[in-house]
C-alpha cells in the first residue's frame, strides 16, 4: 500500500512537536531541560512519551514488535486519531458495519467525515460484497469490530482476511475490544502480511482497567509512526503506564477472570434462556449477551423497554439497545460475578 495516497496531506507534511526527551536519550544526573519541577514526588517528571516500558511487555505478549504498537488515551483516543491521520473532512468517506460500536460514527461527525453503515445479515455476518458496494475512491477505512458490539459474535478470521485482501486502498480496522473472550483468534496473527491493517485492543475488558484509560493499536511501524507524531506528546499519563505494567505483570489475574467471565456467560445464558420472558440470546464471543425479550401482550421494542425499566426500578442497569439496528427487543447485559449473574436471574424471575 503507498501510504501517501490513504495519509491527509497536511498530516504527510506535519513537523511534530519535540519534547525535551526526545533531544536526549541516556542518564544524566541533572534534569533542567523540561521546566519541570525539581522536587522528587513520584510523578514531578514527564511521563515517557513512548510507553516503552508498558510495550516491552506487551510486544512479546502478543507477538509482535514494539514499534508495531501505540498507545492512546482508551482506544478511543486511537479511534479518534486514525480520522484525523487517514480522512479529509468534507471529502473521504468511512464504511462500517451495523451495528457496531457507537464510537465509530461519533469521531466520523466531529472530524466531519462522511459516514456509511453496512447492515450485517440478519444472524450478525459479514456481507462482503453489501461492504463492496459503499466503498469508492474516496474511502479511507473500513471499521470492522469483531466480537462485536452489542451483537458478541465474532467473525472467521478467514472472512476478516478476505477483507483485507481485498481492499488493499482502504485502512481496514478490526477493533478487538473482546477478543480475549473469543476462541476464534486475533488478527494479530496476519499484523505482518498487511499494511494496511490495524487492530485494536484496550486494557479496558479482560485486563480489568477500564479506569486507567489505555487502548491499543497495532500495525506496521509506517502507520504507528503517523500515530505517534499526531498525538498528544505525553497522551499516557505516568500512573496509567505504571498500572498497566502492573496488570501486565500479573497475567495470572488477566486469565482467571477472562475463565471465571467465560464459565459466568455460559451459565447466565443457560439461566436466561430458562426465563419464558426471554425469546432469544445470540451466541457471544464477549463478555456480554444479547438478548431478545418478549413479554405477553407487548411488541419485542415494548418488551425490552419494560424489561429495562423494570431491572433499573430493582438497582440492576443493563443496556437497552432495542432502539439500535436488528437489535430490536434487546437488552445487552455483561456477564458480571456469580453472585451479580443470579441477582439477574432472580429478579428476571419474579418479573
Ligand atoms: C468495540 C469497542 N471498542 C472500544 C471500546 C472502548 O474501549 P476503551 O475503553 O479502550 O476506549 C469499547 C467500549 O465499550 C467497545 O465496545
Amino acid at each position: 500500500m503507498d501510504l501517501s495516497k490513504v495519509i491527509r496531506p497536511n498530516i504527510l507534511a506535519l513537523a511534530p512537536y519535540s519534547c525535551a526527551r526526545d533531544e536526549f536519550k541516556g542518564e544524566a544526573s541533572v534534569y533542567i531541560d523540561a521546566n519541570e519541577s525539581p522536587y522528587e514526588n513520584g510523578v514531578n517528571r514527564y511521563p515517557d512519551p513512548l510507553q516503552h516500558s508498558v510495550k516491552a511487555l506487551l510486544a512479546p505478549l502478543k507477538g509482535v514488535r514494539e514499534e508495531q504498537i501505540f498507545l492512546g488515551n482508551g482506544s478511543d483516543e486511537a479511534i479518534d486519531l486514525i480520522y484525523r491521520i487517514f480522512c479529509e473532512p468534507r471529502i473521504d468517506n468511512v464504511v462500517a458495519i451495523s451495528p457496531s460500536y457507537g464510537m465509530y460514527k461519533v469521531c466520523a461527525d466531529v472530524n466531519d467525515v462522511a459516514y456509511r453503515p453496512v447492515s450485517l445479515t440478519d444472524d450478525f455476518q459479514l456481507d462482503a460484497s453489501a461492504l463492496a458496494a459503499q466503498v469508492d475512491e474516496r474511502t479511507k477505512v473500513i471499521w470492522i469490530c469483531s466480537p462485536n458490539n452489542p451483537s458478541g459474535n465474532a467473525f472467521q478470521l478467514s472472512e476478516l482476511e478476505f477483507i483485507v485482501q481485498h481492499f488493499p486502498d482502504q485502512i481496514i480496522v478490526v477493533d478487538e475490544a473482546y477478543i480475549d473472550f473469543s476462541d476464534k483468534g486475533s488478527m494479530l496473527s496476519i499484523l505482518d502480511q498487511y499494511e494496511n491493517l490495524i487492530v485494536l485492543q484496550t486494557f479496558s475488558k479482560a485486563w480489568g482497567q477500564a479506569a486507567i484509560r489505555c487502548g491499543i493499536a497495532y500495525a506496521q511501524p509506517p502507520i504507528i509512526q503517523y500515530f505517534n507524531r499526531v498525538k498528544y506528546p505525553y497522551n499516557i499519563n505516568f500512573l496509567t503506564q505504571q498500572a498497566a505494567v502492573q496488570a501486565l505483570s500479573h497475567r495470572e489475574v488477566h486469565d482467571r477472570h477472562v475463565e471465571e467471565i467465560l464459565s459466568g456467560r455460559e451459565i447466565l445464558r443457560i439461566l436466561l434462556g430458562s426465563l419464558k420472558t426471554v425469546e432469544h440470546i445470540y451466541p457471544s464471543d464477549a463478555n456480554f449477551l444479547l438478548v431478545r425479550m418478549k413479554l405477553d401482550g407487548m411488541d419485542a421494542g415494548q418488551s425490552a423497554d419494560y424489561v429495562y425499566h423494570y431491572l433499573q426500578n430493582k438497582g440492576i442497569i443493563v443496556r437497552n439497545r432495542t432502539r439500535v439496528h436488528l437489535c430490536q427487543g434487546c437488552l445487552r447485559i455483561t456477564v458480571g460475578t456469580p453472585e451479580e449473574n443470579a441477582t439477574l436471574y432472580e429478579t428476571l424471575k419474579t418479573l
